[in-house]
């Protein structure tokens, strides 16, 4: 058997199915579209719609062949204590929809394990579903002898993505690595759970589709599909114990051991810490290239765990600061040919791992150490649920890394204190929710009980702004009434209406209800119970004896400009969507948004903070859009079509089987039920007022359109010219002006500091001790910076100090400009001190000029350097050698 390296194996494989008639086709992303699965954990993933008949493959080809990224963690806890396990694997698949079945596939199958890998076939072993003898037969055929072909059941030989959908009986390929691998058991056969027999590929016989009830009904045709684990395949072919040994994840082990200063295969502890990170860091890079970001919840979650581990790992190594980018690069180096991706998404990968290292790195430390201090503690072998709670909401903990350490010093994690310590929370969470939400959430009884009775509500809105409707049910604090007289509250349920629930971010409408004797004022909308529309409603006092009666025929109508606005801000969230994704990138998803008459709000997953140009980018994009006047439609149509035709959904979501489509030309198309313009240029024109951070890696833009946006830039050019004309300058002048107006009033508060320090004396104590002998006292210092007033209160302080004749000369730095002052007392002038004379005779110094009286004089000049020379000078002229 000849060494086969990873890529070897990979490109033999899609070839020698593309040779028997098979299309090669792209691995698909690990989010899969399909709110079943988290994450895409195998090749036919993508293949469903194909297995039930809803997309075709055209001819010639027979099926199809690829190779795809996978990711499994059900089994996380034990990924790297054992040489099979990985979170991210390659699959080797080829699928028929139809066409090719069991005969062929078993004949290929044993074809490309002998004759392309040159697998002996006297190692080869089978296993297939119990009552399978049309495969037993078929494997006899091929010259198997019947002792080496075993019958299993359900659990190992019938195979099921998720608990619905395309799954059948399988066959299942082992290669026999030798005794010496076995656990000695004598009943010891394919399906033991030791080394010896290694499973290697699995062939499905899709037949089925698996209903939420558990019964199976018959596909309309049988497939096929198989599955080849490339990394166990390889570690046969290249003769290695375990997956981690093949060589591409030898190249990643060597990472940790270059950062760690470690050998792998030394200790067990150390092996156990490489391999996890060798693994869990091409889940991550995979994982974020395909649009995942690190969250608490579904598959964002998956990632932080892993993410999480990882560093954990790392820091258990021994490895300072952050390191996974390191591994990230050597992914992307390893396996960047096959999957461009990576490649594309480099910096994106390592930003996301970077931000989530720093994030969890600064708690780490604590966080371990408030677990020690807790393990230290603890009496008996049981954690409290509360104590994984802190660690999980203070320190980021993931709840599966808690369990991980306790288990390793034989402690237990009380989960369900956890889950109740969890529950707690989300319960503080949703009692803070605003008092509004909870009178709604408090008639829901009887809510419930009118949609039973009505049925939906017709909503006519998407085309009418008013209609003609019949009261079908009223509501007053929290119970049925047959009518609401003038001034009394409550709601209204009609049998069709124009006005929009609030939904999907989009407030609800107001206006009125109107008839002979009725004036009701609408006051909000909502959707108490799906598909039942409820008006929040006041009864008009301006008509006296006015009323709103069940069974009574109203005019519906809404406001119309201000549902215009709402439009407007509406299909403007969808175009500034389109905008993000363009300027930051695909993984940007929606994750909520406001739609209001007078401003809008899009909240988005991405890592990082915009910089001002993304936001102009993402504005100027956006308003491109608008002028261009693209046609906005919406359309109905089945979620299958609306998926193949690209629609924007939130993956994971369910949808019922009819979606609404809103398209706007050339722009977007997403799934909306909310309501638009027709055409984009009624927009008029979108402003973004401000971006900002609402979570971990997810960001808010705030923005106004149209006359909103008018107003706002007026404000905002008011406010302008109201400081321009403050300052006296050109309105575009503000900016510099301002900013030199801020430079000189620092200076200035400094300089007052400054003389402050000087007015407070203590410096001069130690100038005092300098006093020279001129006959007098005579003190010739250089103050630092000081302005002149600085030079004169010095002078006031010497002097008091000195308590006695004496004379000054002072120099200090004004601002960059150097100034001397010189100054005496009578009785130094007495002796013969000339402060004019002495400033004029030492000014040149600093080139500058200056006199005064004989008392007191000062000087400007130019040269700051020259100060010494000025000192020099005066102390020469003045003191007798
Ligand atoms: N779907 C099967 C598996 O994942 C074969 O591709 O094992």
């Amino acid at each position: 058997m000849e060494y086969l390296s990873t890529a070897d194996i990979r490109e033999k494989y899609l070839r020698f199915f593309e040779e028997k008639g098979c299309k090669r086709m792209p691995s698909s992303s690990l989010i899969p579209d399909d709110p079943s699965l988290l994450l895409t954990s195998a090749g036919m993933v993508q293949f469903k719609p194909y297995f039930l008949q809803q997309k075709h493959l055209e001819a010639p080809y027979v099926g199809t062949t690829t190779v795809q990224k996978c990711v499994r963690t059900n089994d996380i806890d034990i990924i790297g204590t054992t040489g099979r396990h990985l979170s991210f694997f390659e699959m080797l698949g080829n699928f028929s929809f139809g066409d090719y079945f069991k005969e062929e596939m078993c004949a290929w199958a044993l074809e490309f394990s002998t004759e392309v890998l040159g697998l002996p076939v006297d190692r080869l072993y089978f296993t297939v579903f119990f009552d399978d003898d049309e495969t037993i037969e078929i494997w006899k055929s091929l010259g198997i002898p019947e002792e080496r072909i075993s019958r299993l059941g359900e659990e190992d030989n019938f195979w099921r993505a998720g608990p619905t959908g395309p799954c059948g009986p399988c066959s299942e390929l082992y290669y026999d690595q030798g005794p010496e691998f076995g656990c000695g058991n004598p009943d010891c056969a394919p399906g033991c759970d030791c080394d010896r027999y290694l499973e290697y590929w699995n062939l499905v016989f899709t037949q089925y589709d698996g209903q939420e009830d558990g019964t199976l009904v018959e596909l309309p045709k049988k497939n096929i599909d198989t599955g080849m684990g490339l990394e166990r395949i390889a570690a046969i072919m290249q003769g290695v114990q375990s997956n981690y040994e093949i060589d591409l994840m030898r190249d990643l082990l060597s990472v940790g051991e270059r950062l760690a200063g470690a050998t792998y295969g030394e200790d067990a502890e150390t092996d156990l810490s490489l391999r996890i990170i060798a693994d869990h860091s091409r889940s991550v890079t995979f994982m974020i290239s395909d649009g995942i970001l690190p969250s608490n919840e579904g598959r964002g979650y998956v990632l932080r765990r892993l993410l999480r581990r990882a560093v954990m790992k790392g820091h258990l190594l021994g490895i300072e600061g952050p390191f996974l980018g390191e591994y990230v690069d050597k992914v992307i180096e390893l396996m960047g040919d096959v999957y461009p991706e990576i490649v594309e998404n480099r910096e994106l990968t390592q930003r996301v791992v970077l931000s989530e290292e720093e994030r969890f790195g600064s708690t780490l430390r604590q966080g371990q150490a408030y677990l020690d201090d807790a393990l230290g503690k603890l009496e008996g072998d049981v954690l409290a649920g509360e104590t994984a709670f802190t660690l999980h909401d203070t320190y980021g903990f993931p709840i599966e890394v808690t369990e991980e350490i306790a288990d390793a010093r034989g402690i237990t994690v009380d989960l369900e204190g956890f889950e109740r310590s969890m529950a707690e929370q989300r319960a503080r969470a949703r009692a803070n929710a605003k008092d509004a939400d909870k009178a709604w959430s408090t008639y829901g009884g009887v809510m419930s009980e009118i949609v039973e009775e009505t049925g939906p509500t017709e909503f006519v809105g998407y085309t009418k702004n008013d209609a003609s409707a019949r009261v079908l049910a009223i509501v007053k604090d929290g119970a049925r009434v047959d009518a609401l007289a003038a001034g009394e509250e409550g709601r209204v349920v009609l049998d069709a209406t124009p006005f929009y629930a609030e939904k999907g971010g989009q407030v609800g409408d107001i206006g009125v209800l109107a008839e002979d004797d009725v004036l009701v004022e609408v006051l909000d909308t909502k959707e108490p119970e799906k598909g039942l529309i409820a008006h929040t409603v006041k009864v008009s006092e301006e008509l006296p004896g006015g009323r709103i009666r069940v069974g009574d025929t109203v005019r519906a109508a809404i406001d119309v400009p201000r549902r215009e606005r709402i439009r407007r801000n509406h299909t403007a969230t969808h175009i500034l969507h389109w905008a993000l994704r363009q300027v930051l990138g695909e993984h940007v998803k929606q994750a909520g948004s406001f739609v209001a008459p007078n401003r809008l709000r899009f909240d988005f997953t991405h890592f990082e903070g915009m910089t001002p140009e993304q936001i102009a980018e993402v504005e100027r994009l956006s308003n491109q859009k608008i002028m261009e006047n693209h046609a906005v439609r919406a359309y109905e149509t089945s979620i299958t079509s609306a998926r193949e035709a690209g629609v924007i959904a939130l993956f994971g979501e369910k949808y019922g089987e009819f979606v609404r489509v809103l398209d706007i030309e050339g722009v977007s198309q997403e799934l909306c039920g909310g309501t638009h313009v027709s055409a984009t240029s009624e927009i008029g024109f979108v402003k973004i007022t401000g971006e900002s951070s609402v979570g971990a890696n997810l960001r808010r833009i705030e923005a106004v359109t149209s006359f909103d946006a008018l107003e706002y830039m007026n404000r905002v050019e008011d406010e302008l010219k109201d400081t321009a004309s403050e300052l006296k300058v050109p309105l575009f002048d503000v900016s510099e002006r301002t900013a030199a107006n801020l430079k000189a009033m620092k200076d200035l508060q400094d300089k007052r500091k400054n003389n402050k320090e000087i007015a407070s004396g203590e410096e001069m104590l130690s100038i005092l001790d300098t006093a020279l002998d001129a006959g007098y006292p005579l003190i010739v210092a250089n103050l630092g910076t000081a302005d002149v007033g600085g030079l004169r209160n010095a002078w006031d302080i010497v002097r008091a100090r000195l308590n006695a004749p004496g004379a000054a000369v002072l120099a200090a730095d004004n601002n960059g400009t150097p100034i001397l002052l010189a100054a005496g007392t009578p009785e130094a002038v007495e002796a013969g001190f000339d402060a004019g004379a002495v400033i004029k005779a030492i000014s040149p110094s600093i080139k500058g000029g200056g006199g005064g009286k004989p008392s007191m004089a000062q000087a400007g000049g130019k040269d700051l350097s020259g100060i010494d020379a000025a000192l020099d000078a005066a102390r020469s002229m003045l003191v007798s050698a």
